[in-house]
């Protein structure tokens, strides 16, 4: 197969993960004589210092015109101390999801058995996760009116949502259930803000036409608790953009670092797949950043081409290499190797022929230099 990929690194550690997933892709290429064309965009506070602009046209036009879109992270600290700036990099990341109609964002969250004892919560609690949140991407209150009365001192963001923005995700997670454990867990604050009872109007009203598929309500402060006191209960987490946004990075302190968690951003056009986690500043250019949730937004983007063979080969080598203790220090600080090693080691197993524990280590043993 031949697919174009539009590849934007982005700020911070991005460009040190996604150097790594390419070198997933690469092995994939090579072992399933597939190709794929690369066409690099700038983004994020790269883009701003090279162009002025946090997504120069250029970068939308090579989305536009790709398969699908590989990204890595976005921000900077100096942008973040500064909140009078006038251009920040989120604005670009904000402003592809608009353009490209991205409404639906995936981030599914599996435990790596493995790796369970990393995680700060107890094992009895966690054991058996397996969920999916889908977070709305492209309405809410990260896109309605913002601004300043006259002498500055008082700001509005307004949240706004229609009953067709609703309805499309909704679509999705009730699909999304049926493929999984049928149960959808709406999160929002219906309680208190009238877009949550719309939220709630229409998924009542939706769930009519799923009746296999069990449709709780829950109050996203609840959730927040709820979510790490209890995660197993969560089969799909269907909730709005800012709630999504939190409650996506608590999950990941259920898998012990959020830099293993990948996700799918859809809507009309080309998809585009992203880590959940963001650019790391304190760890850029140490090679030490996790690119595992990289590795696994890839998966996601090769199973979008339906290469779905392909795709569960990179999951079992990424499993077969965590399971082997070849980690990252975000996963073992006194026992750890570098993000450039994960990448080589994930790549190296997908491209060879062995599968057995024994013929792993043959492989490994001596000839890998894993600091
Ligand atoms: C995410 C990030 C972004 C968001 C930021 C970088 C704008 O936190 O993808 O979760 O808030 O959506
Ligand atoms: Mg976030």
């Amino acid at each position: 197969m031949d697919k174009r990929i539009a590849v934007l690194a982005g700020d911070g550690i991005g460009p040190e993960v996604i150097k790594q997933a390419l070198k997933v892709l690469e092995a994939v290429a090579h072992r399933y004589t597939h190709s794929f064309t690369l066409d690099y965009g700038l983004v994020g506070a790269a883009a701003i210092d090279e162009t002025g602009n946090p997504l120069p046209d250029e970068t939308i036009e090579a989305c536009r015109l790709a398969d699908a879109v590989l990204f890595g992270a976005i921000g900077d600290p100096k942008y973040d101390n500064d909140p009078n700036a006038k251009v920040r990099p989120e604005q670009g990341l904000l402003k592809l999801r608009k353009s490209l109609g991205l409404y639906a964002n995936i981030r599914p969250v599996q435990l790596f058995n493995s790796l369970i004892d990393r995680s700060p919560l107890r094992e009895d609690r966690i054991q058996g996760t397996d969920l999916v949140v889908y977070r709305e991407l492209t309405g809410g209150i990260y896109f309605g009116d913002k601004g300043r009365n006259t002498d500055g001192t008082e700001a509005f963001d307004h949240c706004n949502y229609s009953v067709q923005e609703i309805e499309r995700i909704a679509k999705m997670a009730f699909e999304a259930a049926r493929r999984r454990r049928d149960k959808v867990t709406l999160v929002d604050k219906a309680n208190v803000l009238e877009t949550s009872r719309l939220w709630r109007e229409t998924v009542q009203k939706m769930s009519n036409r799923f009746p296999d598929v069990e449709v709780e309500y829950m109050f996203v402060d609840n959730a927040a608790m709820q979510v790490v006191q209890n995660p197993s209960q969560f089969d799909v987490i269907l909730t709005e953009n800012m709630f999504g946004d939190i409650i996506s990075d608590e999950t990941s302190v259920i898998t012990g670092s959020i830099g293993l968690l990948p996700s799918a951003s859809v809507g009309d056009q080309t998809s585009l797949f992203e880590p959940i986690h963001g650019s790391y500043p304190q760890a850029a250019g140490k090679d030490i950043a996790n690119p595992v949730a990289t590795i696994l937004s890839l998966a996601m983007m090769l199973e979008s081409f339906e290469m779905f063979e392909e795709a569960k080969r990179v999951r079992s080598s990424v499993n077969k290499v965590i399971a082997k203790g070849l980690v990252t220090p975000d996963l073992n600080p006194d026992n750890f190797i570098s993000c450039s090693k994960v990448g080589d080691v994930i790549s190296l197993l997908i491209e060879s022929d062995i599968d057995d524990d024994h013929t792993f280590e043959d492989l490994f043993e001596g000839n890998l230099p894993l600091i």
